[in-house]
């Protein structure tokens, strides 16, 4: 995979030169290229914002800049002509995007070319998205509910989040089977050595060996986790495939399935 992060600060994305995303850089599986935004810009100073049209607070960052940086990247990347089978994908890191989930970063991971663009201030002006359309697939895209100063935090995230999907990155790709939002349910709870600890005992079951047991009680610790921290996830829960046990782990968490689906009963309360 491809991936060009477009930036007014290159050094913020010097994380990704660390630990596994690094060594996949080392190790040829992703090649990851970091461009300043300011080389091009024609100005003096270098000017990459200014004030926003019908007034208000902040800056708007200008399209001229963006469309070449973009233009260039797009040039250097792999066209149909050279065989890439699409479009290269612009996310573009923003509050106001579709937000970014596991199921997404799985997808995207499938691409071959990814561009990050890194807006500041109040954003990028909105022709650049508009224009973009011609070269990439555009989506702008949030990690949550909450505003960053600016889209290269949401960067390292996401980049970390796609790269350690690619096939050779993580060096054990079972642990990618069994992790949180891997299935739609949060993680089970992990215990290592010693057994006991200041008192606290890792639960019997981990210890005796009946690895069927020890299967479905980290299953059901995914339900009741999720049930209690994101309910939410529950509610787009696939129940098709759920075993008779499951249904009464979940019963006890105040869940029926109803048509292939999670309904909370009316009186059941917080599961935790
Ligand atoms: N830029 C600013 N806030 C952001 C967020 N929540 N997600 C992605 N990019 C952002």
């Amino acid at each position: 995979m491809r991936i060009d992060v477009v930036s007014i600060f290159p050094e913020y994305l010097a994380p990704l030169e660390l630990s596994l995303i690094g060594k996949a850089r080392q190790d040829g599986l992703l090649e990851l290229n970091v461009h300043d935004l300011r080389t091009f810009t024609t100005d003096k100073h270098r000017t990459v914002d200014d004030t926003p049209y019908g007034g208000g607070a902040g800056m708007v960052m200008k399209p001229e800049p963006w469309a070449q940086a973009l233009e260039s990247i797009a040039k250097s990347g792999m066209t149909p002509e050279d065989g890439a089978a699409k479009k290269p994908v612009l996310i573009v890191p923003s509050p106001a995007g579709e937000r970014f989930n596991q199921a997404l970063a799985y997808e995207l991971a499938d691409e071959e070319q990814l561009v990050f663009a890194c807006g500041r201030y109040e954003g990028i002006d909105e022709r650049v998205i508009e224009w973009a359309a011609g070269h990439f697939t555009v989506r702008p895209m949030s990690l949550g509910d909450y505003v960053l100063n600016g889209g290269e935090v949401a960067v390292l995230a996401m980049v970390e989040a796609i790269g350690r999907l690619l096939p050779g990155v993580v060096g054990n790709p079972e642990s990618l089977v069994e992790e949180s939002h891997s299935d739609g349910l949060l993680e089970y709870p992990v215990y290592t050595k010693p057994s006991s600890w200041r008192d606290r005992e890792v639960p019997a079951i981990l210890l005796s060996g009946n690895h069927g047991k020890i299967a479905q009680w980290r299953r059901h610790e995914q339900f009741r986790r999720t049930a209690a921290r994101r309910p939410d996830l529950l509610a787009e829960f696939d129940a098709g495939g759920l075993t008779r046990a499951d249904k009464a782990a979940f019963g006890e968490l105040g869940y029926d399935v109803v048509d292939g689906r999670l309904r909370l009963r009316p009186e059941a309360g917080s599961a935790d």
